[in-house]
């Protein structure tokens, strides 16, 4: 591993170091490691400004995943610059791209949708559908029925309202979550299921204990409850089984509008276009981003059911119009590669290709859980995640000043492998266009790093 000290002052790294702050990093190993500096990109691969070649195995961020080089999202990148580089949707204005692009996110949706709003990122959107959800209530003459729902360990982004959303406790740092946020249970049965229940008995007390809390807070009082389809950045949780079709009959009951944040899944994560498919989830309102423009551009969406659309032109008429909305929401740019991005996953063989070579990514994940570290191999689809433990009978986690995750992370790296650790997992969510030799590939070079970091005898 290399050492702040060895970089030239001219080099990338000790630029950077001098120059950027960086979000969701380790400053103190940062500062002492430096950077990798990515320079290119081509299909699945990145490579470094030394010319060290990775395997992207999160796909960026979970979302290049057509590749660092697709040349048709280039060309449409390029063609909208050329013919309308920058315009707005304020004031009634828009542009063709933003139109063509609302029409498709509505046809393509899981479930009937009316109308769809453009964001710049997965935080904008989930924010724009909390300050929807407030303006909605307030219009039905409903002002105290402000409290929103999520779940311990989810992720729903970083902005004030969306941190106070993401049931982290790194929030704290910010003096976060505000007043009126709350969790129910995270539906990870490994982890919190008792030994005594199976895991649907574990999925309905999810049931019941949401539904305790909602009646305990008053039901009149919660606008909204969010969930991932699978839970992303809390590293990888698939729901429990039959969890969704528990909860959901809960929130029905009390009237109680379901937000599917499917900024990870969407498009394809979980082997279906949507999680919303992977687990019959029939939400009011869905959010989605990251794959949306393959990464390409930063974009968000929001996509609302009619009845809520209604309500919302309803409240709205109070103020004469709809009072939020970004200066490059809905960016002619962002929504020319969008389409483009979208008629690659769907028609162009991106999307099967996920649904052919998902079983032997899941296969060669779960080969990983008879190693005597991990605890638990969990996956759906083209993402997965491995749960490091410290003894595998009490399920006990390494000790902090041993960060596994963090050591193998790193030492892929040497191994020409980008993997992420999130907690005590190592998080897998490689491009939607890699094929089986390169998911062998990939999981080759995870072996040879854990029988490095940690040695199965
Ligand atoms: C499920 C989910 N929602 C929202 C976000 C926030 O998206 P962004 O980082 O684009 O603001 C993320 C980001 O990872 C996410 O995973």
């Amino acid at each position: 591993m290399t050492s702040a000290s060895s970089f030239t002052p001219d080099s990338w790294e000790a630029r950077d170091l001098q120059s950027m702050l960086h979000g969701f990093s380790d400053l103190g190993t940062l500062h002492d490691h430096g950077p990798v500096v990515i320079a290119r990109g081509e299909g699945i691969y990145v490579e470094d400004s030394h010319g060290n070649r990775y395997i992207e195995g999160n796909s960026g961020l979970w979302n290049v995943v057509a590749g660092f080089d697709h040349p048709r999202l280039v060309n449409a990148a390029v063609e909208q610059i050329r013919k309308l580089p920058a315009y707005h949707a304020f004031f009634g204005r828009v542009t063709e791209p933003a139109v063509a692009l609302a029409e498709k996110m509505l046809e393509i949706a899981p479930v009937p949708m009316g109308k769809a709003f453009f964001t710049n990122s997965g935080s904008e959107a989930n924010d724009s559908v909390i300050k929807m959800l407030w303006m909605i209530n307030r219009g039905l003459g409903r002002p105290n029925c402000r409290k929103i729902l999520s779940r311990r360990n989810a992720y729903h982004g970083v902005t004030g309202l969306t941190a106070s959303l993401t049931g982290k406790d790194y929030n704290n740092a910010f003096g976060l979550p505000l007043e009126g946020f709350l969790f129910a249970d995270c539906p990870h049965y490994w982890r919190f299921g008792q030994d005594s229940e199976s895991e649907t008995e574990f999925s309905n007390r999810c049931a019941q204990n949401l539904e305790a809390q909602i009646v305990a807070e008053g039901p009149d009082t919660i606008a909204g409850f969010f969930a991932e389809p699978v839970m992303g950045a809390g590293g990888v949780i698939p729901p429990s089984e039959k969890y969704f079709d528990a909860i959901q009959p809960v929130l029905k009951k009390y009237g109680i509008p379901l937000i599917a944040d499917e900024v990870i899944c969407g498009f394809g994560r979980t082997g279906n276009l949507w999680g919303c498919q992977t687990y019959n989830i029939e939400p009011d309102i869905i959010v989605a981003s990251k794959c949306m423009t393959a990464g390409y551009f930063p974009m968000g969406a929001v996509l609302v059911s009619d009845e809520i659309n209604d309500k919302l032109v309803a409240a709205a008429a109070e103020f004469g119009e709809f009072p939020h909305g970004f200066t490059t929401g809905g960016h002619p740019v962002g929504c020319a590669i969008a389409l483009e991005a979208i008629d690659i996953i769907l028609n162009d063989g991106v999307f099967d290709n996920v649904v052919a070579v998902a079983p032997r990514f899941q296969e060669r994940l779960h080969q990983f859980a008879s190693h005597p570290h991990i605890g638990e191999a969990r996956g759906v689809g083209l993402m997965g995640a491995l749960e490091l433990v410290a003894n595998k009978e009490d399920k006990s986690p390494f000790p902090p000043e041993q960060p596994v995750a963090e050591q193998i992370a790193n030492v892929a790296l040497e191994h020409g492998l980008i993997c992420r650790p999130i907690g005590q997992a190592i998080v897998l969510a490689p491009p939607f266009i890699i094929s089986n030799r390169q998911i062998d590939e990939l999981f080759d070079k995870l072996q040879r790093t854990l029988d490095q970091v940690l040695p199965a005898s």
